[in-house]
């Protein structure tokens, strides 16, 4: 089923092109005077040397008979304003009720797409930043797998390089007993600094740690098995974060920085020979073409450091010839803070010099902004430190519970406790979500938990209202109801209704999400405009079960759109 917007485009570009002697853009948006604002008239004007208005009504004078449109009319400068039939939206909302994808297509090019998201690094807790990547990246990965794509999810762990020396030196001192003690706790941080306050102040200590570092690069059974000690005890940390936010991340999606070390001895060899590789002082770099720094000078990325050890862009590197050679990957997504921005332009750059990254493959840098305090700072603990992700998501439940309890004191402890989940979770998701992700956001706990406004958890009392309705009602949505659209309220729900898959299409491509959070906004304000003046259960025959389908519509779109974003949609609250 062809979207709204298309369909009207595809009616008008013919008159157009009888209009111009050739093909043009209608150029069809939503509007706040019509239903659509038809605008290619103005453009036009310069080239036929006439006025727009002109242009405008000849357009409309060969229109094709057709029964999508109610009126066609000139307004201003040359716009058109274009009313869609009520019986066309009837019909059109009827298809997209039977569709179990609410009219939106699959993917027509279905690709292999890595969502490389997350990525925290072992023996240091999750921070309050690394929520945006797990967010951001977890509803890039739901959104393309719904259209058909084949996502795979790439966690791309910090868990190899120097700082395994000092850890695993600080592991022994410990005895291997209390230090995993230590780390099961969730301590990671107080282990990591404990390791990092040694290595600064104690020569010898720095010593052995720079010693265990050969021998894990080297593979030295003892080591390896003390390294895999602290990365499984990280993980388990990791996983059970991702459980509480129901991030879609599985075991088998932790691939980190160590896979990649194998392949990074053959990688320099192909630098070299592709010519890449140039000395800097005794380590080994490359600079990709054309990008340069502050002072005009080309940036370089190391490769290979003149201690030996390899780069982080080494690492990324040989994960981007991984995933197009060897993954089939052609669209790479990388969910990542902005200030990584310059890392990525030189790895894409390097990749394509190398031959790695070739059309049709594509990378792109998912980057965004930070998540700031009230302060306008960005968000600290109490005590200043950075706000561990576990005790962020804690706190959202607790207050959402106490909302939860507050509102509806009738519920049982057990389904209290599930809403009060997804409520809290759900709020933090959103607010994430909601603001564009180029920019810093404030996290504001009252703001982000408001049951109105702009928040998940009116979308989710809006789903829960409409579940309502059939539950008071004891009516079961029926599949085959006809829609008739008559209030100018149903009206303005159905071009809502209909919008979603141009929306997804959108969002699909710019991977910015705060457009689907304000069209699901949209939505859940034109259900409430049409629930305060159109009666429902009180209607009787036809229209009740036209209306209960509005309904049930609505209440689908709306759970599907925030399964997108990974959040839950309550049947009651
Ligand atoms: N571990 C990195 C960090 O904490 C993020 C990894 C992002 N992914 C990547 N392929 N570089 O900054």
């Amino acid at each position: 089923m062809p979207d709204l917007e298309s369909s009207v485009a595809d009616l008008f570009a013919p008159a157009f092109a009888a209009v111009a002697g050739g093909p043009v853009d209608p150029v069809v948006r939503r509007s706040q005077h019509a239903d659509f604002q038809v605008d290619g008239a103005l453009p036009l004007a310069r080239t036929l040397s006439r006025p727009p208005r002109d242009i405008a009504r000849d357009v409309i004078a060969r229109l094709g008979p057709s029964e999508l449109i109610a009126s066609a009319t000139v307004s201003g400068p040359g716009f058109i304003n274009v009313t869609i039939a009520d019986a066309a939206l009837g019909r059109l909302l009827a298809a997209a009720r039977s569709d179990e994808r609410l009219g939106v297509a699959p993917a027509g090019n279905p690709e292999t797409v890595i969502v490389d998201y997350s990525g925290p690094n072992v023996a240091k807790e999750l921070h309050v930043g690394h929520l945006r990547s797990t967010v951001i990246g977890d509803a890039c990965a739901r959104l393309l797998s719904w259209l058909g794509h084949d996502v795979i999810r790439a966690n791309h762990i910090g868990d190899w390089g120097t700082p395994f020396g000092m850890l695993i030196e600080h592991l022994l001192d410990l005895g291997e007993d209390a230090a995993a003690h230590e780390l099961s706790v969730g301590d990671l941080d107080s282990f990591y600094q404990g390791a990092r306050a040694k290595f600064d102040a104690d020569p010898a200590f720095a010593e052995r740690a720079r010693q265990r570092v050969v021998a894990l690069q080297s593979g030295d059974a003892t080591t390896l098995r003390l390294w895999r000690l602290l990365v499984a005890e990280s993980e388990a940390h990791f996983r059970a974060v991702y459980d509480t936010l129901g991030t879609q991340l599985a075991d088998a999606d932790f691939v980190g920085e160590s896979f990649y070390d194998p392949l990074l001895g053959p990688l320099v060899s192909e630098l070299d020979e592709a010519g890449l590789l140039r000395d800097s002082d005794g380590a080994k770099v490359v600079f990709p073409a054309g990008i340069l720094g502050r002072d005009g000078e080309p940036l370089p990325i190391i490769i290979r450091k003149r201690d030996g050890g390899f780069g982080y862009g080494a690492t990324d590197l040989a994960a981007i010839r991984h995933r197009t050679q060897e993954l089939k990957a052609t669209r790479l997504l990388y969910v990542v803070g902005s200030p990584q921005q310059r890392h990525f332009e030189l790895v894409f750059q390097a990749a394509r010099e190398a031959g790695w990254l070739t059309a049709p493959a594509r990378a792109q840098h998912i980057g965004f902004g930070q998540v700031l305090g009230a302060d306008g700072r960005k968000l600290a603990s109490r005590a200043g430190g950075a706000v561990k992700l576990a005790e962020l998501l804690s706190e959202a439940v607790d207050r959402a519970a106490t909302i939860v309890a507050e509102k509806n004191p009738s519920l049982g402890t057990a389904q209290r406790a599930a809403i009060a989940h997804a409520v809290g979770i759900g709020a933090i998701k959103y607010a994430d979500l909601s603001s564009d992700r180029g920019r810093d956001y404030l996290f504001a706990w009252d703001r982000m938990l408001a049951t109105t406004g702009d928040t998940a958890a009116y979308l989710q009392y809006t789903y829960a209202r409409i579940r309502s309705i059939f539950r008071r009602g004891g009516a079961a949505p029926s599949a085959d109801a006809a829609i008739t659209v008559v209030d100018p309220a149903e009206h303005a729900l159905a071009l809502e209704l209909l919008a979603f898959p141009a929306v997804i299409d959108e969002v699909a491509e710019t991977l910015r999400f705060h457009t689907l959070t304000g069209y699901l906004q949209g939505l859940a304000g034109a259900f409430t405009a049409f629930y305060d003046r159109c009666p429902v259960l009180r209607a009787d025959g036809g229209t009740r079960a036209s209306r209960l389908a509005l309904c049930d519509l609505t209440a689908r779109v709306l759970a599907q759109g925030l399964d997108l974003l990974g959040i839950s949609t309550p049947e009651r609250m």
